[in-house]
């Protein structure tokens, strides 16, 4: 579907990231040139190392939301660009609020600039998060959301929401072909054992023998997509997808907190209990995505919860074994095969998730 029959240069800030890591070896292996712009801020430089292999890869380390460092790319020519760049996860609002805030402002400004120049159309990835605690079920591009501006979660947000307003405004006051893009929960390889987002702290936590943290009752609901099916998704609006137009991407069958710890549990055979915490910061109690409008483009998700958590625990499982073999100089013990919690010692030396 999506092959190259000529050189194409892609821009994907925020490359090093999980995302950008599987959208750019995504577009590496059709055969088009890809520049990766990220800080590192939440990104690794594992999936960098990762994509150096392929000879049309080249990465820059950048902070969109430094201009001067951005008018850098000024001088290059893009046909596309994805704009994926912000630091993510729920315990880095506090952490990194202002920088979620600076690169969904400025850096949205310095890439839409970058686009113009270079006449590249520009997709601009937000988040379901703009949504806020909804009162509607499941949520089309139309709902406009119940967000807080001031509340704990709003540099996010609200960063995003600001970043979607100025993508808009700016592709149709300078003409630069733009879209939106509003990702909802997705998960897969590249994630870091680190993120605590749920289904890799789920994950990692199970592999390690610890307690699972399920926040409130678990019965808050999400929906889950593959990264497989979010780039397709990503790479389906880029290309025919509306000027200006906001789509909705994401999984839609409903699972509640308590359901996912139990189908992660069956689906690796990893044995482990849940620790029941207050949330940290004020939780939604659930997202569902309206996805007609992506589907009327002719996406589909194609990639089932059990395979994806199966191919995800493999990944973390892989990744674990990397850093204990970088960090001590020799083999890692072996991780892969499903074990109790209680009889675990894998994973021992395997740094604590918060
Ligand atoms: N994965 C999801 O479930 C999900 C859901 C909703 C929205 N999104 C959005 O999709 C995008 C990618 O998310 P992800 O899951 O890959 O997160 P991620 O944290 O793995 O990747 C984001 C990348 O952006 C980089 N970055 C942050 N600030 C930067 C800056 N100022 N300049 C350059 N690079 C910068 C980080 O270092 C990181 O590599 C983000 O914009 C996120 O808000 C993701």
């Amino acid at each position: 579907m999506f092959t190259h029959s000529r050189k194409l240069r892609y821009l994907i800030a925020g490359g090093a990231g999980f995302v950008g890591t599987n959208l750019a070896r995504r577009l590496l292996e059709t055969g088009a040139m890809v520049d990766c712009v990220d800080n590192l801020s939440t990104g690794r430089k594992a999936n960098v190392a990762d994509l150096a292999r392929y000879p049309n890869f080249n990465f820059i380390k950048l902070d969109i939301a430094d201009t001067a460092s951005c008018n850098r790319l000024l001088r290059r020519r893009y046909s596309h660009i994805y704009n994926l760049a912000c630091p993510t996860g729920v315990p880095n609002i506090a952490l990194l609020g202002e920088e979620m805030l600076m690169v969904s402002s400025v850096g949205t400004l310095n890439l839409l600039k970058v686009a113009r120049r270079s006449k590249a159309s520009y997709l601009f990835a937000s988040t379901a998060e703009v949504y806020g605690d909804p009162e509607v079920f499941p949520q089309p591009e139309s709902y406009v959301g119940k967000v807080d501006p001031v509340g704990p979660r709003s540099p996010y947000e609200e960063g995003k929401r600001f970043g979607e307003a100025l993508t808009r405004f700016w592709g149709r006051k300078h003409n630069v072909d733009v879209r939106i893009v509003r990702i909802f929960n997705t998960y897969g390889p590249a994630m870091s054992p680190d993120d605590q987002r749920v289904i890799p702290q789920m994950l990692s936590r199970l592999i390690a023998g610890k307690p699972v943290p399920i926040y409130g009752d678990g019965a808050q609901t999400r929906t889950f997509l593959h990264v497989d099916d979010l780039v397709d998704g990503l790479m389906t609006v880029m290309e025919n997808g509306a000027n200006a137009e906001v789509y909705n991407i994401g999984g839609d069958t409903q699972i509640s907190i308590c359901e996912l710890f139990d189908l992660a549990k069956m689906a690796t055979g990893l044995a482990g209990r849940a620790e029941f915490a207050n949330h940290f910061i004020a939780d939604h109690r659930g997202r569902c995505p309206d996805t007609t409008k992506v589907r009327e483009l002719g996406w589909r998700p194609c990639v089932s919860l059990v395979d994806g958590i199966r191919q995800s625990h493999r990944d973390l499982v892989a990744s674990i074994q990397a850093r204990a073999m970088a960090a001590s100089g020799r083999p890692a013990k072996r991780l892969a095969e499903p074990h109790h919690a209680s009889k675990s010692r894998a994973a021992e030396g395997f740094p604590a998730l918060t």
